[in-house]
Order: C-alpha cells, then sequence, then structure tokens
C-alpha cells in the first residue's frame, strides 16, 4: 500500500487467523429456540409469542417493528400475539436474527468502528437481496438472512485479531487485519454459520457471496446476495457508495435485472432502508 511496509505478508491462514483459536459469540439461548420455532413449517404462532414475550428486547423491538412503516398496521398494535400475526413466523425469525446480529457487534473494543457499519450494511444488504430474490422468484424471508449475515465473518475474523492480542500481547498489523477481512470474510463466514449449527442452505450463499459461480448447490442463492452486495455498495449502505457498473455485470443479465428495475430502485432503496433500520434496531441516522 503506497510503499508502506505490511508487517507479516498476509499468509493464506497467517498465525492468528486460525478460526479454532476464539470463541464465536453464541446465539443467545432464547434466540436459538425462536429461530428453531419460527422456522418450523407447523408453527403455532401462539408458541412463537409466548417465547418472545419471554424477552424484553426482542418483545419490544417486535413491537416496534409491527407498528412500524414497514407493516403498516391500520391501528396501533399493543400485544405480542396480535404482533407475531402481523409480522408473521418468518418475519419474526429475521426481527430476532437482526436484534442478535446488531446486539454482537456493537462492542468497539472487539470491533471498533468496523462494527456498526456491518450492521448497517448487513440490514441494508438483507433488505436488497428480499428484492432481488422477488426479482428471480427466490425465497425472499430466507434471503433477508443470508442478505444479512453475509459478511458476519468479518466479525470472526476481528474477534481472532482481538482475542490474539489479549493472548500474546501482540497486535496483529491493521494492514493484515485488512487483508484477512478482504481475502477470507467469506469462507470465515461459511465456519460461523455452521458453528452455529444453521441450515446448509444459508452457509453456501454467504460463503460464496463474492464468487457466485463456485456456488455449486445453490447458485441462484449465491447470486441474489452477490447482486444484494453489489447495490449495497452502490447504495453506500454501512460503506463508502461505489461506481461499479452493475448493469455491465453479467449476474444482472442472468437475472433479468435491468435499467428500468434500476432506476425504480435507486428511488426508494434509501427511503426502505431508512425504515428497516429504524424498525429492527431503532436507531438513528448517523
Ligand atoms: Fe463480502
Ligand atoms: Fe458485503
Amino acid at each position: 500500500m503506497d510503499g508502506e511496509q505490511v508487517a507479516s505478508p498476509a499468509a493464506p491462514i497467517a498465525e492468528w487467523l486460525t478460526p479454532q483459536n476464539t470463541a464465536i459469540p453464541v446465539l443467545p439461548a432464547l434466540a436459538g429456540r425462536v429461530i428453531e420455532v419460527a422456522s418450523d413449517p407447523d408453527v403455532s404462532l401462539v408458541q412463537l409469542a409466548n417465547l418472545i414475550g419471554k424477552d424484553q428486547v426482542l418483545a419490544s423491538r417486535l413491537l416496534q417493528l409491527a407498528n412500524s412503516a414497514y407493516c403498516a398496521p391500520m391501528q396501533e398494535i399493543a400485544t405480542i400475539p396480535d404482533a407475531v400475526v402481523r409480522v408473521g413466523a418468518d418475519g419474526v425469525r429475521n426481527m430476532v436474527f437482526t436484534v442478535c446480529f446488531s446486539s454482537r457487534m456493537y462492542d468497539p473494543s472487539i470491533y471498533g468502528d468496523h462494527g456498526s457499519l456491518l450492521i448497517e450494511h448487513g440490514i441494508g444488504t438483507a433488505y436488497l437481496a428480499r428484492m432481488v430474490a422477488e426479482l428471480v422468484d427466490e425465497d425472499e424471508d430466507e434471503a433477508f438472512l443470508y442478505g444479512l449475515l453475509h459478511d458476519i465473518g468479518k466479525l470472526l475474523i476481528l474477534k481472532l485479531a482481538y482475542d490474539y492480542k489479549r493472548r500474546s500481547g501482540t497486535t496483529v498489523p491493521a494492514e493484515e487485519v485488512a487483508t484477512a477481512l478482504e481475502q477470507h470474510h467469506a469462507s470465515f463466514g461459511g465456519i460461523t454459520l455452521k458453528r452455529w449449527g444453521l441450515p446448509l442452505t444459508l452457509e453456501e450463499p454467504i460463503r460464496c457471496h463474492h464468487d457466485y459461480r463456485s456456488a455449486s448447490t445453490a447458485p441462484r442463492k449465491a447470486m441474489v446476495v452477490y447482486l444484494a452486495n453489489r447495490l449495497s455498495h452502490r447504495y453506500g449502505f454501512g460503506c463508502d457508495p461505489d461506481a461499479y457498473n452493475i448493469l455491465g455485470d453479467a449476474a444482472c443479465r442472468e437475472v433479468g435485472l435491468n435499467a428500468a428495475w434500476l432506476s425504480e430502485n435507486d428511488g426508494r432503496a434509501q427511503g426502505l432502508f431508512e425504515v428497516a433500520r429504524q424498525s429492527l434496531i431503532g436507531a438513528p441516522k448517523r
């Protein structure tokens, strides 16, 4: 980088970059249970409401979401069962994931400035993944999840650098962390998902979100998250906006994402992102 010397060149797996050397933040037990119940096709909404009601944070977030512009209720929703009905089982599951994901990225001593930016980038990409999934007839709620979690491997890499410093007293050079984040976050995302015991249908799109052609079982899902991530960078969700010519990308042609779709989306993406951010994490605009 501009003649700067990187302290130790980025080996494929450097000394500190060994995933078995750290504890991945676990999903809270209640959240895991909510996700399990909400993913059951025979889920009872009463059962789901009872679970959510046990956690104040999840309960208040659910009410907030059910009353948000995103859900647009005809009248104010004041109870958890009504909110579960309004948001639906998949919506509840996605809300729980978002709350868990964002609550685990906020520790600045571990994640520095990356944490809040990754949360914004994840939420923006989640909503864009829904839109692209709708275009290609993929499951939109599932797309929300792999969009939300696509860069989760960055969390693991930042945690490894933090743990290495605590263990050895040696700071991993910032350039080396940056290189590892860029080169390894997709595969480390796959590792995180496996450790969480999440379905493999989520793991592959996350692992292949920069290289959708390497997906062997669900290439369409990988293409959805690839494009959602491209769009997220176009709009600057949790990052600087880029000027990549997305319409020139082969993936756009493959899914039929054209100039008319892009123009319509360009007009509404920012507003939808603000609604999503406030509904899901209650964060004011930074
Ligand atoms: Fe990425
Ligand atoms: Fe990304």
